[in-house]
């Protein structure tokens, strides 16, 4: 049985885990609260988390295995957010790469993983899903540039109870097929949902080098594979290094 805790408010349902598993939360423990008061996003971006629209909700996965593979498990958790997503508000949500969920090209739900310890290295998955927001629960600026459930289907009737379900459901699906061997498996999976990094134009910048290629899936440790006009291939890790070049291609780079 899953161990869920529910918060009416918390700074951070990444940190508020992070609490339960210093004083011994099992694996899998949920942490969902109704608002975050410091909600976090990547690259020390702030996760705007108003009360009764969002799902905020961090899954504790002990035992990641080795570090270099964490990021599958990010892979992973965007698989079963897309999937949930998809599931639940009858739409086509897609994966940008690495992580982020959007909706012609508007982001529609972030994951933040945030990894402690390196000998028994333990991970917090954060998901922030935009489900009931309509446009003005969303600070202007990202307004163009984000989405929700509600937005994305028409539709007021979205449950994030049954959203929070189908998350955990895919998720624990994820979870186990990574701890049989069962990467490629995800790895198929991600594909299926992330149009973005199968042939598509992109310009990569790495250093001081920058050179335009084509996208080519995922290397075994969930870099974006691309292959330059001259047959080279190079594996991106950065996730801020890598745009696309036509209009309409689903968006790679910068997540809002
Ligand atoms: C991103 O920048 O795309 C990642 C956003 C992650 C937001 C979620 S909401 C639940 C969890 N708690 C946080 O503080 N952040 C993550």
């Amino acid at each position: 049985m899953t161990d869920l805790r529910l918060f009416a408010e918390v700074d951070s349902t990444n940190d508020a885990l992070r609490r339960l598993a210093d004083d011994g939360a099992p694996e899998g423990t949920v942490v969902i609260a109704e608002t975050q008061s410091l909600g976090r996003g990547r690259q020390g971006r702030r996760w705007h988390s108003p009360p009764g629209v969002g799902l905020y909700i961090s899954v504790l996965v002990r035992d990641v295995g080795p570090l270099d593979r964490a990021t599958r498990w990010t892979l992973g958790a965007a698989v079963a957010v897309c999937e949930a997503c998809n599931e639940v508000a009858s739409i086509a949500a897609t994966i940008k790469w690495p992580n982020d969920v959007q909706v012609r090209g508007r982001k529609l739900a972030g994951i933040l993983a945030e990894l402690r310890g390196a000998e028994r290295p333990e991970l917090v998955v954060g998901c922030g899903i935009n489900a009931l927001h309509r446009a003005e629960d969303f600070p202007e600026d990202l307004r163009p540039h984000a989405t929700s459930l509600r937005q994305a289907a028409g539709s007021t009737d979205v449950d994030r109870e049954g959203l929070a379900a189908a998350f955990l459901a895919r998720f624990a699906g994820v979870r186990q097929q990574l701890r049989s061997g069962g990467w490629d498996a995800v790895a198929r999976r991600w594909a299926g949902l992330a149009p973005g990094a199968m042939d598509q134009p992109v310009r990569v910048h790495v250093g001081d080098r920058v050179f335009e290629g084509r996208t080519a899936g995922l290397d075994p440790l969930g870099g974006l594979v691309v292959r330059s006009l001259d047959g080279a291939t190079t594996v991106v890790r950065q996730v801020d290094s890598v745009r696309p070049l036509e209009a309409g291609v689903a968006e790679l780079g910068e997540g809002c």
